[in-house]
Protein backbone atom coordinates (compact mmCIF):
# COMPACT_ATOMS: atom_id res chain seq x y z
CA UNK A 1 0.00 0.00 0.00
CA UNK A 2 1.13 3.81 -0.28
CA UNK A 3 1.35 6.80 1.95
CA UNK A 4 -1.59 8.03 3.01
CA UNK A 5 -4.34 6.56 5.33
CA UNK A 6 -4.12 2.80 6.19
CA UNK A 7 -8.05 1.35 4.56
CA UNK A 8 -8.26 -2.01 4.06
CA UNK A 9 -10.53 -2.04 0.74
CA UNK A 10 -9.26 -4.81 -0.79
CA UNK A 11 -6.93 -7.65 -0.32
CA UNK A 12 -5.47 -7.25 -4.03
CA UNK A 13 -4.21 -3.75 -2.63
CA UNK A 14 -2.31 -5.59 0.31
CA UNK A 15 1.54 -6.26 -0.09
CA UNK A 16 2.67 -9.07 0.54
CA UNK A 17 4.03 -7.95 4.53
CA UNK A 18 0.76 -6.36 5.30
CA UNK A 19 -1.38 -9.67 3.96
CA UNK A 20 0.68 -12.39 5.85
CA UNK A 21 0.74 -9.86 9.18
CA UNK A 22 -3.07 -9.82 8.84
CA UNK A 23 -3.30 -13.25 8.66
CA UNK A 24 -0.67 -14.38 11.07
CA UNK A 25 -2.51 -12.00 13.80
CA UNK A 26 -5.63 -13.37 12.83
CA UNK A 27 -4.28 -17.11 13.15
CA UNK A 28 -2.98 -16.16 16.44
CA UNK A 29 -5.76 -14.28 17.96
CA UNK A 30 -7.91 -17.19 16.87
CA UNK A 31 -5.29 -19.88 18.94
CA UNK A 32 -5.89 -17.09 21.90
CA UNK A 33 -3.31 -14.56 21.85
CA UNK A 34 -4.31 -11.60 24.33
CA UNK A 35 -5.80 -9.17 22.46
CA UNK A 36 -5.08 -6.27 24.38
CA UNK A 37 -7.27 -2.64 24.17
CA UNK A 38 -5.52 -1.58 21.33
CA UNK A 39 -9.24 0.66 19.76
CA UNK A 40 -9.43 2.09 23.22
CA UNK A 41 -10.53 5.60 22.92
CA UNK A 42 -11.42 4.88 19.42
CA UNK A 43 -15.07 4.74 17.75
CA UNK A 44 -15.79 2.72 15.11
CA UNK A 45 -18.94 3.37 13.04
CA UNK A 46 -21.06 0.29 11.51
CA UNK A 47 -22.23 1.70 8.06
CA UNK A 48 -24.18 -0.72 6.36
CA UNK A 49 -25.77 -0.04 3.12
CA UNK A 50 -27.30 -3.74 2.54
CA UNK A 51 -28.21 -6.18 4.57
CA UNK A 52 -25.88 -8.11 6.92
CA UNK A 53 -26.27 -10.73 9.83
CA UNK A 54 -22.42 -12.24 10.69
CA UNK A 55 -20.43 -9.15 9.20
CA UNK A 56 -22.20 -6.53 11.15
CA UNK A 57 -22.32 -8.34 14.37
CA UNK A 58 -18.83 -9.61 14.22
CA UNK A 59 -17.18 -6.60 13.57
CA UNK A 60 -19.28 -4.90 16.24
CA UNK A 61 -18.08 -7.89 18.39
CA UNK A 62 -14.60 -7.42 17.75
CA UNK A 63 -14.59 -3.87 17.92
CA UNK A 64 -15.95 -4.04 21.32
CA UNK A 65 -13.76 -6.78 22.27
CA UNK A 66 -10.34 -4.68 21.68
CA UNK A 67 -11.91 -1.59 23.38
CA UNK A 68 -14.03 0.58 20.81
CA UNK A 69 -17.07 2.42 21.42
CA UNK A 70 -19.28 0.98 18.32
CA UNK A 71 -22.00 3.02 16.47
CA UNK A 72 -24.30 0.82 14.23
CA UNK A 73 -25.91 3.07 11.37
CA UNK A 74 -28.33 1.58 8.76
CA UNK A 75 -27.47 3.62 5.88
CA UNK A 76 -31.27 2.53 4.09
CA UNK A 77 -32.63 4.57 6.97
CA UNK A 78 -30.14 7.27 7.12
CA UNK A 79 -29.62 10.81 5.87
CA UNK A 80 -28.25 8.52 2.92
CA UNK A 81 -31.89 8.79 2.12
CA UNK A 82 -32.44 12.42 1.93
CA UNK A 83 -29.55 12.82 -0.72
CA UNK A 84 -26.34 12.93 1.60
CA UNK A 85 -23.47 11.44 0.04
CA UNK A 86 -21.21 8.34 1.80
CA UNK A 87 -18.82 11.09 2.16
CA UNK A 88 -20.86 13.56 3.42
CA UNK A 89 -22.13 10.95 5.86
CA UNK A 90 -18.52 9.95 7.06
CA UNK A 91 -17.38 13.25 7.24
CA UNK A 92 -20.15 14.14 9.75
CA UNK A 93 -19.42 11.16 11.91
CA UNK A 94 -15.88 11.91 12.15
CA UNK A 95 -16.66 15.34 12.91
CA UNK A 96 -17.83 13.70 16.03
CA UNK A 97 -14.75 11.87 16.71
CA UNK A 98 -15.22 8.59 14.80
CA UNK A 99 -11.84 7.40 12.96
CA UNK A 100 -12.98 3.61 12.03
CA UNK A 101 -15.52 3.27 9.52
CA UNK A 102 -16.94 -0.22 8.32
CA UNK A 103 -18.64 -0.31 4.88
CA UNK A 104 -20.69 -2.39 2.89
CA UNK A 105 -21.81 -1.42 -0.33
CA UNK A 106 -23.62 -2.24 -3.41
CA UNK A 107 -21.12 -0.68 -6.05
CA UNK A 108 -18.61 -1.55 -7.66
CA UNK A 109 -15.55 0.53 -6.24
CA UNK A 110 -17.90 2.73 -3.60
CA UNK A 111 -15.19 2.71 -1.19
CA UNK A 112 -11.96 3.07 -3.67
CA UNK A 113 -13.79 6.67 -4.15
CA UNK A 114 -14.81 7.44 -0.82
CA UNK A 115 -11.06 7.20 0.51
CA UNK A 116 -10.45 9.34 -2.83
CA UNK A 117 -12.40 11.60 -1.81
CA UNK A 118 -11.72 11.83 1.82
CA UNK A 119 -8.03 12.27 1.08
CA UNK A 120 -6.12 12.51 4.44
CA UNK A 121 -8.54 13.19 6.81
CA UNK A 122 -7.30 11.11 10.35
CA UNK A 123 -9.78 8.04 9.57
CA UNK A 124 -9.48 4.63 8.20
CA UNK A 125 -11.98 2.55 6.34
CA UNK A 126 -12.60 -1.20 5.92
CA UNK A 127 -14.49 -2.97 3.50
CA UNK A 128 -17.46 -4.83 4.67
CA UNK A 129 -18.05 -6.39 1.28
CA UNK A 130 -18.32 -3.95 -2.16
CA UNK A 131 -20.36 -5.09 -5.08
CA UNK A 132 -19.06 -7.80 -6.80
CA UNK A 133 -15.90 -6.97 -6.33
CA UNK A 134 -14.11 -7.49 -2.95
CA UNK A 135 -15.14 -8.99 0.43
CA UNK A 136 -11.50 -8.64 2.46
CA UNK A 137 -12.72 -9.86 5.47
CA UNK A 138 -14.44 -12.97 4.53
CA UNK A 139 -11.75 -14.07 1.96
CA UNK A 140 -8.93 -13.81 5.00
CA UNK A 141 -11.53 -16.10 7.26
CA UNK A 142 -12.11 -18.78 4.59
CA UNK A 143 -8.20 -18.50 4.26
CA UNK A 144 -7.80 -19.26 7.90
CA UNK A 145 -10.68 -21.93 7.94
CA UNK A 146 -8.97 -23.92 5.49
CA UNK A 147 -5.35 -22.97 7.25
CA UNK A 148 -6.13 -24.59 9.98
CA UNK A 149 -8.30 -27.49 9.25
CA UNK A 150 -5.30 -28.97 6.73
CA UNK A 151 -2.16 -27.52 8.69
CA UNK A 152 -1.87 -24.99 5.58
CA UNK A 153 -3.86 -23.96 2.50
CA UNK A 154 -0.79 -25.01 0.05
CA UNK A 155 -2.04 -27.63 -2.46
CA UNK A 156 -5.21 -28.09 -0.99
CA UNK A 157 -7.48 -28.03 -3.91
CA UNK A 158 -10.43 -26.39 -3.30
CA UNK A 159 -13.66 -26.02 -5.44
CA UNK A 160 -15.93 -22.74 -5.23
CA UNK A 161 -19.47 -23.34 -6.49
CA UNK A 162 -22.22 -21.36 -7.35
CA UNK A 163 -22.87 -17.99 -8.21
CA UNK A 164 -19.56 -16.88 -8.71
CA UNK A 165 -20.42 -14.25 -10.68
CA UNK A 166 -22.16 -11.75 -8.53
CA UNK A 167 -19.56 -13.13 -5.32
CA UNK A 168 -17.83 -11.11 -3.85
CA UNK A 169 -16.65 -13.78 -1.63
CA UNK A 170 -15.56 -15.66 -4.06
CA UNK A 171 -13.27 -12.80 -5.93
CA UNK A 172 -11.40 -11.80 -2.33
CA UNK A 173 -11.70 -16.49 -1.28
CA UNK A 174 -9.80 -16.82 -4.59
CA UNK A 175 -7.54 -13.97 -3.75
CA UNK A 176 -6.34 -15.13 -0.41
CA UNK A 177 -5.89 -18.82 -1.10
CA UNK A 178 -3.80 -18.13 -4.17
CA UNK A 179 -1.33 -16.25 -2.56
CA UNK A 180 -1.38 -18.85 0.15
CA UNK A 181 -1.08 -21.67 -2.79
CA UNK A 182 -4.49 -23.95 -3.07
CA UNK A 183 -5.62 -24.82 -6.12
CA UNK A 184 -8.36 -23.27 -6.79
CA UNK A 185 -11.51 -24.27 -9.37
CA UNK A 186 -14.84 -22.41 -10.27
CA UNK A 187 -17.79 -24.02 -11.54
CA UNK A 188 -21.37 -22.42 -11.34
CA UNK A 189 -24.56 -22.73 -14.38
CA UNK A 190 -23.07 -20.50 -17.64
CA UNK A 191 -25.40 -17.33 -16.61
CA UNK A 192 -23.79 -17.45 -12.94
CA UNK A 193 -19.96 -17.65 -14.09
CA UNK A 194 -18.04 -14.37 -14.32
CA UNK A 195 -16.43 -12.79 -17.80
CA UNK A 196 -13.73 -14.92 -19.52
CA UNK A 197 -11.01 -12.84 -18.52
CA UNK A 198 -12.05 -12.93 -14.71
CA UNK A 199 -10.30 -14.79 -11.73
CA UNK A 200 -7.95 -16.11 -13.71
CA UNK A 201 -6.27 -17.59 -10.82
CA UNK A 202 -9.11 -20.44 -10.98
CA UNK A 203 -9.34 -23.13 -13.30
CA UNK A 204 -12.87 -23.19 -14.86
CA UNK A 205 -15.28 -26.48 -14.79
CA UNK A 206 -18.27 -26.14 -16.58
CA UNK A 207 -20.01 -29.68 -14.59
CA UNK A 208 -20.39 -30.08 -10.91
CA UNK A 209 -19.20 -33.43 -10.53
CA UNK A 210 -16.02 -31.89 -12.77
CA UNK A 211 -14.91 -29.85 -10.15
CA UNK A 212 -15.76 -31.97 -6.75
CA UNK A 213 -13.20 -34.19 -8.23
CA UNK A 214 -10.87 -34.88 -5.88
CA UNK A 215 -11.79 -31.40 -3.91
CA UNK A 216 -10.76 -31.39 -0.81
CA UNK A 217 -12.84 -28.22 0.35
CA UNK A 218 -15.99 -27.62 -1.21
CA UNK A 219 -17.56 -24.20 -0.76
CA UNK A 220 -20.67 -23.30 -1.93
CA UNK A 221 -22.26 -20.26 -2.52
CA UNK A 222 -25.87 -18.50 -2.85
CA UNK A 223 -27.62 -17.33 -5.80
CA UNK A 224 -27.23 -13.54 -5.05
CA UNK A 225 -30.86 -13.12 -6.39
CA UNK A 226 -30.85 -9.10 -5.52
CA UNK A 227 -27.98 -8.92 -8.07
CA UNK A 228 -29.69 -10.44 -10.88
CA UNK A 229 -32.82 -8.61 -12.56
CA UNK A 230 -36.13 -9.54 -12.51
CA UNK A 231 -37.18 -13.11 -13.86
CA UNK A 232 -33.49 -13.85 -14.55
CA UNK A 233 -32.63 -16.05 -11.07
CA UNK A 234 -32.94 -19.80 -11.55
CA UNK A 235 -36.09 -21.29 -10.11
CA UNK A 236 -34.97 -22.45 -6.87
CA UNK A 237 -36.09 -26.07 -7.16
CA UNK A 238 -33.98 -26.90 -10.47
CA UNK A 239 -31.09 -25.07 -8.98
CA UNK A 240 -31.13 -27.31 -6.02
CA UNK A 241 -31.51 -30.39 -8.54
CA UNK A 242 -28.29 -28.97 -10.97
CA UNK A 243 -25.97 -27.39 -8.39
CA UNK A 244 -27.06 -28.41 -4.53
CA UNK A 245 -24.90 -29.54 -2.50
CA UNK A 246 -26.31 -33.30 -1.71
CA UNK A 247 -24.24 -36.02 0.41
CA UNK A 248 -24.36 -38.05 -2.84
CA UNK A 249 -22.35 -35.47 -4.75
CA UNK A 250 -20.17 -34.83 -2.17
CA UNK A 251 -19.22 -38.11 -2.32
CA UNK A 252 -17.78 -37.77 -5.41
CA UNK A 253 -15.00 -35.45 -3.41
CA UNK A 254 -12.10 -36.09 -1.69
CA UNK A 255 -12.86 -38.90 0.94
CA UNK A 256 -11.79 -36.21 3.44
CA UNK A 257 -13.21 -33.40 1.82
CA UNK A 258 -15.06 -30.39 3.95
CA UNK A 259 -17.53 -28.56 2.96
CA UNK A 260 -17.49 -24.16 3.89
CA UNK A 261 -20.06 -21.90 3.45
CA UNK A 262 -19.87 -17.94 3.89
CA UNK A 263 -23.37 -17.65 4.41
CA UNK A 264 -26.27 -16.85 4.68
CA UNK A 265 -27.26 -20.44 3.19
CA UNK A 266 -30.29 -21.53 1.75
CA UNK A 267 -31.38 -24.61 2.51
CA UNK A 268 -32.01 -27.31 -0.38
CA UNK A 269 -31.32 -24.45 -2.48
CA UNK A 270 -27.13 -24.45 -2.82
CA UNK A 271 -26.71 -26.89 0.08
CA UNK A 272 -29.08 -29.63 1.43
CA UNK A 273 -30.01 -29.51 4.66
CA UNK A 274 -28.12 -32.42 5.85
CA UNK A 275 -25.13 -31.33 4.69
CA UNK A 276 -25.54 -28.17 5.93
CA UNK A 277 -25.91 -29.96 9.36
CA UNK A 278 -23.81 -32.76 8.58
CA UNK A 279 -20.07 -33.42 9.67
CA UNK A 280 -18.32 -32.31 7.01
CA UNK A 281 -19.71 -28.76 7.36
CA UNK A 282 -17.20 -26.10 8.68
CA UNK A 283 -19.64 -23.20 8.72
CA UNK A 284 -19.68 -22.26 12.20
CA UNK A 285 -16.22 -22.47 12.42
CA UNK A 286 -15.66 -19.75 9.40
CA UNK A 287 -18.32 -17.38 11.26
CA UNK A 288 -16.09 -17.79 14.79
CA UNK A 289 -13.19 -16.30 12.67
CA UNK A 290 -14.54 -13.93 12.08
CA UNK A 291 -14.24 -12.34 15.18
CA UNK A 292 -10.32 -12.65 15.58
CA UNK A 293 -9.67 -11.69 11.81
CA UNK A 294 -11.80 -8.67 12.06
CA UNK A 295 -9.93 -8.06 15.50
CA UNK A 296 -6.74 -8.50 13.65
CA UNK A 297 -7.91 -5.92 10.76
CA UNK A 298 -9.40 -3.43 13.29
CA UNK A 299 -5.91 -3.65 15.16
CA UNK A 300 -3.82 -2.85 12.00
CA UNK A 301 -6.60 0.08 11.16
CA UNK A 302 -6.11 1.55 14.44
CA UNK A 303 -2.47 1.66 14.13
CA UNK A 304 -1.69 3.58 11.11
CA UNK A 305 -4.04 6.43 12.01
C1 LIG B 1 -21.97 -12.59 1.82
C2 LIG B 1 -21.95 -11.19 1.38
O1 LIG B 1 -22.74 -10.36 1.84
O2 LIG B 1 -21.09 -10.89 0.60
N1 LIG B 1 -22.14 -12.90 3.14
C3 LIG B 1 -21.19 -12.62 4.09
O3 LIG B 1 -20.80 -11.49 4.28
N2 LIG B 1 -20.71 -13.65 4.81
C4 LIG B 1 -22.51 -13.55 0.86
C5 LIG B 1 -23.94 -13.43 0.42
O4 LIG B 1 -24.63 -12.46 0.66
O5 LIG B 1 -24.38 -14.40 -0.22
Amino acid sequence: MTDGPRHLLSLAALDDAEFGHLFERAAALADGAAPGAPLAGLTLANLFCEPSTRTRASFELAARRIGATVLNLDLTRSSAVKGESLADTVRTLHAMHTELFVIRHADEDALVRLARTLGDARLAIANAGEGRTEHPTQGLIDALTIHRHFGGCAGIQVAIVGDIAHSRVARSAVHALHRLGAALRIAGPASLMPGAGEIPEAARCARFDDALEGAQVVMMLRVQRERIAAGGAPDAGAYFADWGLTEARLARAHPDAVVMHPGPFNRDVEIASDVADGPRQLIWHQVALGIPVRMAVLEWLAAGL
